[in-house]
């Protein structure tokens, strides 16, 4: 990270917390909601399969940057689907740059070219080792694993969702973190129940059993974007929700944290680990603060 960017966002945190403001810092743009995919656990793919323009994205970064949000991040349906003409996601991520956002990630599920050296992560869902994986996200992991060997850069940061199907892949998953090339770390989190998908949550004694798992491999060495003082409140679900400091915009409606804040009850059985980490960050909760510090400065 840019030191510019660092001291950004350590006077965004200090006043936030100084003063308990709930200004957002972290925006989302929904691209699309198209996908090539169908994946079991996911409720937010081809509802409109819609992808928007290339003018109404352009405004809502505009948006998103006059807010104060400096953190930005393109997600889906299937982000890499975006285009509008000639253009790609690849030059929106370069025009964010260019506006001024200080870190621009992008999430993806890894099935097409991945050639994008400008974000500062390609947060790629894997979810288990292959057999599970695919179970999961059909018949896809080959060619996964085939675009990651073959990006243009080494940015890559897995995104595994931890549900009932692959609950018991974690180290599986850590281990390919460590030991694939352009992947630079791994990042969980726990299923979260809309009402279709209610029968992959996890219980609490199995989110305790999962969160031992991550601790062992951390213990090992292996690359994990995640903050361990965070896991006692992601088991009991007992951080606070929402997290004002997060927002999402998808064809010119925002919302507050995410999406999902519209479906009733589902913000106490959240399992976005961003949540609890920047919602305990901004309680000003000391481990938290110095666990970000020293786990975003090694992969960011
Ligand atoms: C909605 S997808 C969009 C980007 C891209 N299509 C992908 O799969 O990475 C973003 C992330 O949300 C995760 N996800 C989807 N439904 C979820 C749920 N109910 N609980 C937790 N994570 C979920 C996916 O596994 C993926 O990592
Ligand atoms: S690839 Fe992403 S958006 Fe598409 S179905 Fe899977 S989780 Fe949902
Ligand atoms: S706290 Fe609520 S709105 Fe935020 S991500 Fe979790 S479920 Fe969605």
């Amino acid at each position: 990270m840019k030191l510019k960017s660092f001291f950004h966002l350590a006077g965004f945190g200090i006043k936030t917390i100084l003063f308990k403001k709930k200004d957002p810092i972290l925006g989302t743009i929904i691209v699309t909601d198209k996908c090539n995919l169908h994946c079991k656990h996911c409720s937010v793919n081809n509802i409109t399969a819609i992808i928007h323009p290339y003018e109404q994205i352009k405004k809502e970064m505009k948006e998103l940057y006059d807010m104060g949000i400096r953190i930005l991040f393109f997600c889906g349906g299937e982000t890499f689907l975006w285009h509008d003409k000639d253009k790609t996601l690849r030059d929106l991520v370069i025009e964010a740059k260019e506006m001024g956002f200080l870190i621009v990630n992008v999430v993806t599920n890894g099935t097409h070219r991945i050639d994008l050296k400008e974000a500062d992560l390609i947060l790629l869902s894997l979810d288990g080792d292959k057999e599970h994986h695919n179970i999961i996200r059909g018949d896809t992991y080959d060619t996964i694993m085939n675009n990651i060997e073959n990006a243009t850069s080494d940015n890559i940061c897995f995104y595994m969702a931890i549900n009932q199907i692959n609950k018991d892949c974690i180290k599986d998953v850590c281990q390919k973190a460590k030991d694939t090339k352009n992947v630079r770390a791994v990042s969980f989190n726990f299923h979260t129940p809309y009402p279709d998908t209610k029968d992959l949550a996890l219980s609490k004694e199995e989110k305790k059993k999962c969160t031992d798992d991550i601790i062992e491999m951390m213990k090992k060495g292996a690359p994990i974007f995640n903050l361990k003082s965070a896991f006692p409140y992601l088991v009991e679900n007992k951080f606070p929700t929402p997290c004002h400091q997060c927002v999402v915009l998808e064809n010119g409606k925002l919302s507050t944290c995410g999406r999902c804040i519209e479906i009733p009850g589902l913000c106490n059985e959240c399992g976005y680990f961003f949540v609890a980490e920047y919602t305990l960050l901004f309680k000003g909760n000391l481990k938290i603060i110095f666990e970000m510090l020293r786990t975003y400065l090694k992969y960011i």
